[in-house]
């Protein structure tokens, strides 16, 4: 599980906790993410945040493409949501990628947002070789080469684009360590660092990048997360981004208020206690 610390004993309903969350801000000066009227690439929207994220901005008013390996879903969910794009894309996979990539481009010239979702998670024993060398290869690849790739594919069209935006996924985890997911963390933590330096890169190509760091939410990441207490309810998280996007048009980070325990522990000068208390909590944390 992802998580953060959300029981129902400590955490965000903690007032001295949710006073610390508090304390630091999001704000930045770039130029807006509009709401609407965007074309929208999300690869890793067949299920969870990426889905729920893709029908919401589409309520809003946005052209949406889905994306993602299970053609079963991407087939069901087209016919549940008529004039919703699909495509077939595995991002451990650098020619679907290309293929993808075209095949998108080629439909949506106009596309100006890419939001690069897929993502997995998996729980590792870095004790023992056998037991996670094959997963952290897979979360990397995953997590890691995904993304970079993704962005190649897109950067130079979106530098064409008026209003575009790269919209990353990394997670509270980026900032405070789950002791049984070390790959993910690290995963996660090499998204928050290269969403600042593309920022720095892409200053000035009229290219936003925007780091989105969800807390624990309620979906098929972990198996049993979608029960979890301890994990945010989807729809929950889900309108408080929407609400983030549409009242923080300048955020570089999407922060709901649930990941500020475990995103700014280092700033407020409580990280080890947030370390402690995020694996404390944790289910998996045995
Ligand atoms: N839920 C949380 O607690 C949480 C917290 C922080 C960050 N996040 C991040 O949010 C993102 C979405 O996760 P989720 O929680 O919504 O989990 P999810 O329901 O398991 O969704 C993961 C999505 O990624 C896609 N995906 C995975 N591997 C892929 C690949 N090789 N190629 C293409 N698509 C792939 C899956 O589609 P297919 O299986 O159809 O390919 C699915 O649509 C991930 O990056 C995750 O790390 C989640």
């Amino acid at each position: 599980m992802d998580s953060g610390i959300h029981s129902r004993d400590r955490g965000i309903a903690d007032p001295p906790m949710t006073a610390l969350c508090t304390r630091t801000g999001n704000r930045a000066k770039l130029k807006d993410m509009n709401i609407s009227g965007n074309t929208i690439f999300i690869p890793g929207a067949t299920s969870g945040i990426g889905l729920a994220l893709a029908l919401a901005l589409r309520a809003k008013g946005n052209t949406v493409i889905i994306g993602g390996r299970r053609t079963d879903l991407l087939d069901r969910i087209a016919a549940e949501n008529p004039g919703l794009g699909t495509v077939r894309i595995d991002t451990t996979d650098a020619a679907s990628i290309e293929a993808a990539a075209k095949q998108v481009l080629a439909r949506h010239p106009g596309l100006n947002v890419l939001i690069t979702m897929a993502g997995i998670m998996r729980i590792e024993d870095w004790r023992r070789p056998e037991s996670f060398l094959a997963s952290a290869e897979e979360v990397v690849t995953t997590n890691v080469l995904g993304p970079i790739r993704l962005i190649a594919a897109f950067v130079e069209h979106l530098q064409t684009r008026p209003g575009a935006t790269i919209v990353t996924v990394s997670s509270g985890l980026a900032f405070a360590p789950l002791r049984v997911t070390p790959s993910y963390n690290a995963s996660k933590a090499a998204i928050h660092m290269l969403s600042e330096s593309l920022r720095l890169q892409l200053d000035g190509t009229g290219v936003q990048v925007v780091e989105l760091e969800p807390p624990s939410v309620r979906t098929a990441l972990l198996p049993g997360q979608e029960e979890s207490e301890f994990a945010m309810p989807l729809e929950e998280f889900v309108a408080e981004v929407v609400e983030l996007l549409e009242t923080q048009p300048d955020a570089k980070e999407i922060q709901v208020e649930r990941v500020k325990f475990l995103r700014y522990g280092e700033a407020r000068g409580d990280y080890e206690q947030v370390v402690a208390m995020l694996n404390a909590a944790d289910p998996h944390g045995n």
